[in-house]
């Protein structure tokens, strides 16, 4: 297993919870989520168990059902059901858009094993994204009608991300622009939703839970900018991925559009590379060392960190406190982590 992605009942929690009665108390409601998570990706068919439990077994940060969680403290009743179910909800969404992403990306590498497209085929791996979505909304009709309205709206945001990345900005269009509404969509809006969640089915009051809302649709989006910017930077022992996938896939993200906006005279071989088919090894090997090495790194990271400063300015809704403080220090983590 790759340990940067061992799950939370293995490795103690994704985040950083300083509080120490908070952190025993998160790393228990997660071993719940873990063990419902077990449960809920069984199928009457072995195979399909198998195939399903694969990625979740390979390990993953359960950020997004640590979240839930975390939103949850913040309101009268933490302890519901609801809380756990809408956990595993978001896991399962989350869960089943890898299988369908690393189809899209032909990627070879998942949390430190093999994905299901390489260990399986594609076939396997679009089904069993397929099954996984189906559980997932099978748990959300638990949660009642406006859940279920959440999630569909929720999935309809991260389909429409995911297909824009592939449709390229117009000629008006600012790359940039298009790349954040990306990214707002396939990752913002399930990391939106978490939070959400939990401060529904906790308890929170309305205005509470629309500025966590809002905290996670940055924090989320902050998320997939550090994602992005790790793909170039980090090698697959860190990440439990392939890097430079979307340098591969011609996605331009992040520190590639920096590095073309602020293009100077040295850069032209890269920029020149970023102009070709990158599936070609020798060229995409120079693209990322030239990139790695590029200012326009730094600028990335330091941009990630200004998102995180404005999810941290919504939690004033919240009272000062350890559930605070656990939000604020989960911003900061997200923006400047390393795997
Ligand atoms: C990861 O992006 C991908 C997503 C965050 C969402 C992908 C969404 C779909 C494929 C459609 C949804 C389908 C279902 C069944 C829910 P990335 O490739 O930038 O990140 P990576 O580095 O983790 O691969
Ligand atoms: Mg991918």
């Amino acid at each position: 297993m790759n340990p940067a992605s061992a799950p939370p009942g293995d490795a103690g929690l994704a985040m950083p919870v300083t509080d120490e009665a908070l952190a025993s108390r998160m790393t228990e409601r997660m071993q719940v989520v873990e063990r419902a998570l077990a449960r809920h990706v069984r199928s009457r068919a072995p195979f399909v168990t198998d195939a399903a439990s694969h990625l979740m077994e390979a390990g993953g940060k359960r950020f997004r059902p640590l979240l839930v969680l975390l939103a949850a403290e913040a309101g009268t009743h933490p302890d519901a059901d609801e809380v756990i179910t809408a956990a595993c909800v978001v896991e399962l969404t989350h869960l089943a858009s890898l299988y369908h992403d690393d189809v899209m990306d032909e990627a070879l590498l998942r949390r430190g094993a093999e994905s299901a497209n390489a260990r399986w085929d594609n076939h396997v791996a679009i089904l069993t994204g397929d099954f996984l979505f189906s559980k997932s909304s099978e748990l959300t009709a638990e949660l009642g009608a406006d859940a279920v309205r959440i999630q569909a709206t929720t999935f309809t945001r991260l389909v429409e991300g995911q297909i824009q990345e592939t449709v390229k900005p117009g000629a008006d269009d600012d790359p940039l622009e298009h790349y954040l509404d990306v990214i707002a969509g396939k990752t913002g809006a399930l990391i939106a939703t978490s939070a959400r969640y939990g401060a529904r089915f906790g308890g929170c009051t309305r205005e509470v839970e629309e500025a966590l809302t809002e905290y996670g649709a940055i924090v989320g989006t902050a998320f997939q900018l550090s994602d992005d910017i790790l793909d170039i930077a980090s090698d697959s022992v860190e990440s439990g991925k392939t890097p430079g996938t979307d340098l591969r896939e011609g996605v331009p993200t992040l520190p590639v559009l920096m590095a073309l906006a602020s293009a100077r005279p040295e850069d032209s071989r890269l920029v020149q590379l970023l102009d070709c088919d990158l599936n070609d090894d020798a060229r995409h090997a120079e693209a990322l060392t030239l990139l790695r090495r590029h200012p326009a790194m730094d600028e990335a990271r330091a941009y990630v960190v200004s998102r995180a400063q404005e999810a941290k300015a919504l939690l004033a809704a919240l009272p000062d406190g350890p559930v605070r403080t656990a939000l604020e220090n989960f911003a900061d983590v997200v923006a400047t982590r390393s795997a």
